[in-house]
């Protein structure tokens, strides 16, 4: 195939070993975010092997895969599922996220009907650009969470989609907190899971080593998988391994015209990665990309480059999972 994603899986137990001692030092459980690999059940299983008995992911598709493959540990589903997904949701997912009430109630109905328990977890929203609960509502939610019959309230969640500064973080975790502890007192019980998400998040932790006290998980994709706390940039985790994950692409062209401007065009385009998400190793630049193929910078440099040998780049998220989708990619494990 002309394009292969190879998977260094030493460096990705690496990753995990060293967000877990990070996370151990505070005690905080670590949560690994899959949805980077669209379902891909070696990789899953190479994590839980690394020692990890929580995955996470936001589409219900790919935990059905992975449970349907007799991955057992315990998965929840950061999206809310859709109408259409509340029978799935009961059957293969341990505790889902969720913002809606309608939703709730629906998933109540499903699992009395299926005679099981699900446990759920409500999306506190401090101003962090996605979906969530504020104070107020966030209280009746829960009480009404409390009274439906067949759903358990394990706790709070927090997700930050944008970069916040350090103190951000910490700050808007602490409000979490806050929140935990009034619907503790209010209702006259404890919640037993204070999570929190992203890789950005993670990457100010690992940074400070600085979490208000009572979060006690953390949910960790990009930072995992990719080292990187931020996607777009990319912003690398200190201490952590880049290139997990590596593309090679093979050159179908070269164009020579003249001896400084040497362009490949690779078998490789918008379907398969995003321009941004293309991260060059050795001093190649990309500099267009339409839907089939990509154009590439030699200049003067790797003179020894022909047609059939492979370019290898770095990927961000989206580029990776754009990858683990495409029926084009050959996944190959190292
Ligand atoms: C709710 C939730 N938590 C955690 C994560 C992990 O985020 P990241 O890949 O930045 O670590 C995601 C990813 O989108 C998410 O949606």
């Amino acid at each position: 195939m002309s394009i292969v994603v190879t998977v260094d899986l030493a460096k990705l137990q690496e990753n995990i070993w060293k967000a877990t001692k990070i996370c151990c030092a505070q005690d905080l459980e670590l949560v690994a975010v899959v949805k980077g690999l669209c379902g891909h059940i070696n990789i899953c299983r190479q994590i839980i092997q690394a020692g990890l008995t929580k995955l996470a992911d936001s589409r219900l598709h790919n935990i059905k895969t992975l449970k349907q493959a007799g991955i057992d540990c315990e998965m929840t589903l950061l999206r809310p599922p859709s109408m259409d997904e509340i029978d799935d949701c009961i059957t293969y997912v341990d505790t889902s996220f969720n913002v809606d009430l309608d939703v709730l109630r629906a998933l109540s109905h499903q699992a009395q009907l299926m005679c099981k328990e699900h446990n759920v977890s409500i999306v506190f929203d401090a101003d962090t650009h996605r979906e969530g609960l504020k104070g107020n509502t966030l209280q009746q939610v829960c009480q009404e969470v409390l009274e439906l019959p067949n759903l358990q309230l394990t706790g709070l969640a927090i997700y930050f989609a944008k970069k916040e500064t350090d103190s951000e973080y910490f700050q808007k975790e602490a409000e979490l907190v806050k929140q935990v502890r009034a619907i503790e007192t209010e209702f006259g019980l404890s919640l037993p899971t204070v999570s929190v998400g992203s890789s950005g998040a993670f990457g100010s932790f690992v940074r400070t080593q600085q979490i208000p006290e009572g979060i006690n998980q953390f949910r960790v994709g990009t930072g995992l998988l990719l080292g990187i706390s931020s996607s777009v940039g990319p912003e690398y985790i200190e201490g952590f391994h880049h290139f997990v994950f590596t593309l090679q692409a093979e050159i179908m062209q070269i164009i020579h015209d003249g001896v400084k401007n040497r362009t490949a065009v690779l078998h490789m385009g918008r379907v398969d990665v995003e321009l941004a998400g293309l991260i060059p190793t050795d001093e190649l630049s990309v500099f267009d990309i339409t839907s089939d193929h990509t154009m590439i910078c030699l200049g003067e440099r790797h003179a020894d480059l022909a047609v059939g040998d492979k370019v290898t780049f770095g990927v961000n998220y989206y580029s990776l999972n754009r990858l683990f989708l495409s029926p084009y990619t050959q996944v190959v494990l190292v």
